[in-house]
């Protein structure tokens, strides 16, 4: 089980190197300095779960393989942006990620803060470039998705709200799934509903993908937070034990992690349902699922 999983990530994987790598290396105007940041904190790591997802949900439409690959680039440089920004001492203050010196302690804060500003405007370059009269709107919708997702009601808004919740000796059910739908769940959403704007889907399939997204997206959420709990930093690439050191308000400190499991389970449960009008074809998705529950980093 999972060979078609693990074969379609590594795939994605390898075709996110080549192309980050291509694009920063590109011979434009770029300081070099902003250029090894944005290569430091983008190359070489990382699961590259989000351009697995768009690309095997355009695999169940007739998707445009360029366009694909863009998108699947464009969210992968948002999401680094995230993780660069959301280490910084004024956020989680972090030191390790993905197994090395967060990007502001091997250079330093104001060159971590404009390569995460470059790495984001750098997705809509690529998304906007090449447009077409027959690309056009497509890509148009594929811009204006991934902003919204990213920004101040999806990621960036989610990030201020998971900052306040540190301060939150009260925290609601439902305040800690906004905060993980919006920080987490809305670029895992966008990613797993690319595939059916680019393969030109029916809204149905549409729908019953962003469903999938947001159940895949709680989960994955969940499922850090439990890691920060029980992992280790050799695995993880990352500092366990972040969450309480800060007092931060996470679905494992409020349900425990026994119901917490049991709530990773639901939505496991939840997502392979949004899956079923797409029937054998969706197997490689319904594997995804098992990843995001059960890594361990
Ligand atoms: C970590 O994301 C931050 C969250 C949104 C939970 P990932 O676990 O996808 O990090 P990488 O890209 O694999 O390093
Ligand atoms: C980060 O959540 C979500 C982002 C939008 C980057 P965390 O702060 O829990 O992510 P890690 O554990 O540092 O990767
Ligand atoms: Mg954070
Ligand atoms: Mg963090
Ligand atoms: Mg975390």
């Amino acid at each position: 089980m999972m060979k078609d999983f693990q074969t379609q990530l590594e795939h994605a994987a390898s075709q996110i190197e080549k192309d980050l790598k291509t694009k920063l290396a590109e011979r434009d105007e770029a300081p070099e300095s902003l250029l090894e940041a944005m290569r430091y904190a983008s190359l070489d790591g990382g699961k590259r779960f989000r351009p697995f997802l768009v690309h095997a949900t355009a695999a169940l439409f007739q998707a445009d393989e360029q366009l694909v690959r863009d998108t699947a680039l464009a969210i992968e440089c948002i999401h680094c942006y995230s993780l660069i920004h959301d280490d910084l001492p004024s956020m989680d203050n972090d030191e390790l990620r993905r197994g090395r010196p967060t990007l502001w302690k091997f250079t330093d804060e104001a060159t971590a803060i404009l390569a995460g500003d470059s790495l984001q405007t750098m997705a809509f370059e690529i998304l906007s470039t090449n447009a077409t009269l027959s690309n056009g709107l497509m890509k148009l919708e594929l811009i204006n998705e991934l902003a919204v997702a990213a920004g101040k009601a999806g990621m960036v808004g989610g990030q201020i709200r998971d900052m306040a919740a540190e301060n939150n000796d009260d925290p609601q059910f439902a305040d800690i799934l906004l905060i993980h739908s919006q920080k987490t769940g809305a670029l895992i959403t966008f990613a797993a509903s690319a595939g059916a704007i680019i393969g030109g889907a029916d809204n149905t399939s549409k729908e019953a993908l962003k469903l999938y997204g947001q159940k895949l997206g709680l989960a994955f959420q969940l499922k850090d937070d439990l890691l920060d709990v029980v992992g280790n930093s050799k695995d993880l690439g990352k500092t366990p034990g972040k969450d309480a050191d800060v007092g931060k308000a996470t679905l494992v400190s409020t349900l425990g992690a026994g119901k917490a499991e049991l709530f990773l389970n639901n939505l496991k449960d939840g997502a392979l349902y949004a899956l079923k009008p797409f029937g054998e074809k969706a197997d490689t998705l319904r594997e995804a699922i098992t990843f995001v529950c059960e890594r361990d980093r």
